[in-house]
This record gives structure tokens, C-alpha cells and sequence, in this order.
């Protein structure tokens, strides 16, 4: 009841501003977007579907080389055969939530044979179940945040980016509901699950981990986080049925929702001093109740997050490949 309540709360606090509402709001001022992208390599991930569909195919449009990445071989030959434009989608299969598979990317021919130019670190997924992968992480945490960190870490590492690159991180306005966490996010408990809530761990998280990179990076590179809104995609009718079913007539769509991705590696904002997140080409805050602000030290998250990359590296946390349901 409470939950319920509180979520209640949550959807009316926002609706007109993270619906198509707020969207059109915002876009009635705005020039239309024709950035010329050629030249440049993009990397995207969760490329096959919603926003990362919507943002590949628009970057390519636009000019750009990209590098569309997703688990589904059939679905990004589709993504090829649509495109249009001057550049090109070069597909790339890997299952992000599988780190193994993640370190891979970093040397894979089709990456490294050039500068990275922007990497929209995109893919995402709300489990209402309770998922362990073979490497035994919980499904939603590894595919949310720590192959995002493996992902834009490793490239850095190697030296794949190009001058000026920009990482843009995409979150969830979700992330509003809760403040940085460390305990129950990387190590949930099976018995106790709550996709919903893990999911607005991970992308605050992702918002904190902004921060930080871009206090470590200096601009080698850049990294930019933003929030879509709420859009209707494949992901939402299959993780929020009844959230779809109650607002599908002001859902954004897949080209509203990467609007802010394309124009933030169009523009170029400066990295704000006092961190924030993107929404709609406008800086919006990090936080929106007070209860968000008291949460975790990130240089405290980080070090757990290396400690359990480092153990998941080895492969030494219990046993593999079962599925759990609350
Ligand atoms: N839609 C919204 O209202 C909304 C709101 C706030 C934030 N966001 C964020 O926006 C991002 C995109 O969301 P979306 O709604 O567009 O998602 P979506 O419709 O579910 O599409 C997700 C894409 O990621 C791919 N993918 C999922 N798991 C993968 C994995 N393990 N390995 C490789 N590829 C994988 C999917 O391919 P498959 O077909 O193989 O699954 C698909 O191409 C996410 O980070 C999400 O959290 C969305």
C-alpha cells in the first residue's frame, strides 16, 4: 500500500515534465537538429531496439560510423538494412550483461581499428525477477551499471578513444526515487527482490559515477548524463505493463527519447560544475527530495564496485547459470 502510494506520488510529481508533455513543452523553441557527423565513430549500445535504435539510426543519418551493439544477430542485420544516410552501421553481437563479453568489445577488431569519437553507453533493463547470469551477478546490476564501468573504463584503458570524445551515459528519471547506494545494490538479496527499486539504484548510480569519472578523466574523455523520459519502448512494455497501459497516450517516442543524446554530442555543453542531469536539451538536478541527498560516498562505491569486478573476474561467487524468482 505504501509502495503503491509512494509511486502514485512519484509518477503525478513528474508526468508533465518526463511525458511527451513536457516534451513538446521544451521543443516548441527549439532549432531542428542537423548535426554533420561524418567523420566521426560512434559506439552504441543496445543498439537493436528503443532509444539506442532510434539514437544509432539518427547518427548515422547524420553521418556517423556506428557501432551498433546487441546480443540479437538477426535484429542488428534489421538495424543495418534500415539505415540511411551518409555513414554506416558496423554491427557488433555481444550479451552486455556478461562482463567477459564486455571486456572483449575493448579489442575487438571492429572497435580498435580507430578513435571513438562518442560512446552512448545506452543499454538497460528492468527485471522484474530475480536473474543471476553465469558469471553469477545479478542481471539488471550487470547489464546496468557494471558493464557500463567495464565498458567506458576499458576503452579509456586502451586508449580507444579519439580527442575530444564523449561518453553519455543514459539513466532513468527513476533515479530520483532513491539516494546512492552501495550494500543493497551490489549485493541484493533473492528473497527480498524489488526490480524496480535495484533499477533506480543502478541509475543513480550511473549519475554518481559521472561525477566522478569526469573529476578523474579531465575531459579524456568527457562524460554526460542524461535521462529520456518516459518512452515507449519494447523494454517498458515488458517490464511496466501497467505503468504502459496508464500512460501510453503521453509516451514519448524512440526519437524523442534520444533527442538529448544526439544533440548533447551535437552541442557540446561544458561539463557542469555542480554535476545534474540532461533532460530535454536542459540541465535538471540530481536530486528532487530531500531523503536522496544523504547517500553513499562515491569513491566508497567505486572501490566496491573494482572489489567485485575483480571477484567476478575470477569467477568465484558460488554457482553458475541458475535462475531465481522471488
Ligand atoms: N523507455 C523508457 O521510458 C526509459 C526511461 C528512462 C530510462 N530509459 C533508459 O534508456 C535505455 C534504453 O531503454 P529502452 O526503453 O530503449 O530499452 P529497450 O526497448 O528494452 O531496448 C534495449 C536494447 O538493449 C538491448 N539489450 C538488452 N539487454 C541486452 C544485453 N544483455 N546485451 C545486449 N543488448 C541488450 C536490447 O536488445 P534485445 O532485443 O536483444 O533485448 C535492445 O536493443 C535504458 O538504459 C533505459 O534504462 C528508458
Amino acid at each position: 500500500m505504501i509502495r503503491t502510494l509512494g509511486s502514485l506520488v512519484f509518477y503525478t510529481r513528474f508526468l508533465r515534465s518526463f511525458s511527451a508533455l513536457g516534451f513538446r513543452r521544451r521543443a516548441r523553441d527549439w532549432r531542428p537538429l542537423a548535426p554533420d557527423l561524418s567523420g566521426q565513430r560512434w559506439v552504441v549500445t543496445g543498439a537493436t531496439g528503443g532509444i539506442g535504435r532510434a539514437t544509432a539510426l539518427a547518427a548515422c543519418r547524420f553521418g556517423a560510423e556506428v557501432i551498433a551493439i546487441a546480443r540479437s544477430d538477426d535484429k542488428l542485420d534489421t538495424l543495418r538494412a534500415e539505415a540511411e544516410g551518409a555513414g554506416r552501421i558496423r554491427p557488433l553481437r555481444a550479451d552486455l550483461s556478461l562482463l567477459r563479453e564486455v571486456r572483449a568489445l575493448v579489442d575487438d577488431p571492429t572497435v580498435a581499428e580507430g578513435g571513438i569519437d562518442v560512446l552512448v553507453d545506452n543499454v538497460g533493463v528492468l527485471l522484474n525477477d530475480f536473474w543471476i547470469t553465469e558469471e553469477n551477478l545479478e542481471c539488471s546490476l550487470a547489464t546496468n551499471l557494471l558493464g557500463h564501468v567495464v565498458l567506458a573504463e576499458g576503452l579509456r584503458d586502451a586508449g580507444r578513444f579519439g580527442d575530444d570524445a564523449l561518453v553519455i551515459e543514459v539513466s532513468s528519471g527513476g533515479m530520483y526515487g532513491t539516494p546512492l547506494t552501495i550494500e543493497p545494490m551490489l549485493a541484493p538479496d533473492p528473497d527480498d527482490w524489488d526490480g524496480m527499486a535495484a533499477y533506480a539504484m543502478h541509475k543513480r548510480a550511473q549519475v554518481a559515477l559521472t561525477r566522478a569519472w569526469n573529476e578523474r578523466w579531465q575531459g579524456a574523455p568527457t562524460v554526460q548524463v542524461m535521462h529520456p523520459g518516459w518512452v515507449d519502448t519494447e523494454g517498458v512494455k515488458t517490464a511496466l505493463p501497467g505503468f504502459r497501459a496508464a500512460l501510453k497516450k503521453v509516451l514519448r517516442n524512440a526519437d524523442q527519447g534520444a533527442d538529448t543524446i544526439l544533440w548533447l554530442a551535437a552541442e557540446r555543453p561544458p561539463i557542469p560544475a555542480e554535476g545534474g542531469i540532461w533532460l530535454d536539451r536542459e540541465l535538471q538536478p540530481e536530486h528532487e527530495f530531500g531523503f536522496t541527498r544523504d547517500g553513499a560516498d562515491v569513491d566508497e562505491l567505486n572501490a566496491a564496485v573494482k572489489a567485485l569486478l575483480d571477484d567476478a573476474g575470477k569467477g568465484a561467487r558460488g554457482e553458475s547459470g541458475d535462475r531465481r524468482v522471488r
